[in-house]
């Protein structure tokens, strides 16, 4: 179930906050300009759908978000437990970083943890089937799939290389939970 923590960014012990309501949780991060929505497809997503089929059933919503937000492309990235490359595909996001556009993930399936560094405070949100997160470009950040990562997302991009991480070089990820599913 999607969830949100806030911590302040001192304390990783001890979350000042912690939800699983929706509203809730699209809420507070708006309070922080980020986008977080839940979303219905229009036709069911059968496991091993094409790319193609899943951008299909959820079209409306990536139209609608295209426009608001200037995205000029869209793909689906999968990633299966067995992923022979997972500990480095794992690795590539788990420090503070940030981009020079917004990072946009719909969560068709599986689940991931973002947090989000941000004056002071530190936003932990799981993100899981049929939930959405706009992560404004500049807002540092971390991503963590987990040990046996398992999600099928939709990315949006406005330039081709617009997702590319910018390190801080801080260490506050190492400092708050990694991602454990299993144990959430
Ligand atoms: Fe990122």
């Amino acid at each position: 179930m999607s969830r949100l923590r806030i911590f302040d960014a001192a304390a990783p012990d001890a979350p000042l906050f912690d939800s699983r309501d929706g509203d809730a949780i699209a809420r507070e991060l708006q309070a922080i300009g980020v986008t977080f929505e839940r979303w219905q497809a229009a036709q069911p997503v059968a496991a091993g759908a094409s790319q193609d089929e899943v951008i299909a059933a959820y079209k409306a919503d990536i139209d609608r978000i295209s426009a608001e937000r200037g995205f000029k492309s869209v793909d689906v990235i999968s990633i299966a437990p067995d992923n022979p490359k997972r500990e480095e595909l794992r690795a590539k996001f788990l420090d503070e970083h940030f981009h020079k556009e917004d990072e946009v993930r719909f969560f068709v399936d599986g689940s991931g943890l973002f947090t989000l560094h941000v004056e002071g405070k530190v936003y932990e949100i799981e993100c899981v089937k049929d939930d959405l997160i706009g992560v404004p470009d500049g807002v540092t950040h971390w991503f963590d799939m987990g040990p046996e990562p398992r999600f099928v997302a939709i990315r949006f991009f406005e330039q081709p290389d617009g997702w590319i991480g910018h390190f801080t070089g801080s260490d506050i990820a190492q400092k708050f939970p990694r991602y454990e599913p299993g144990s959430r």
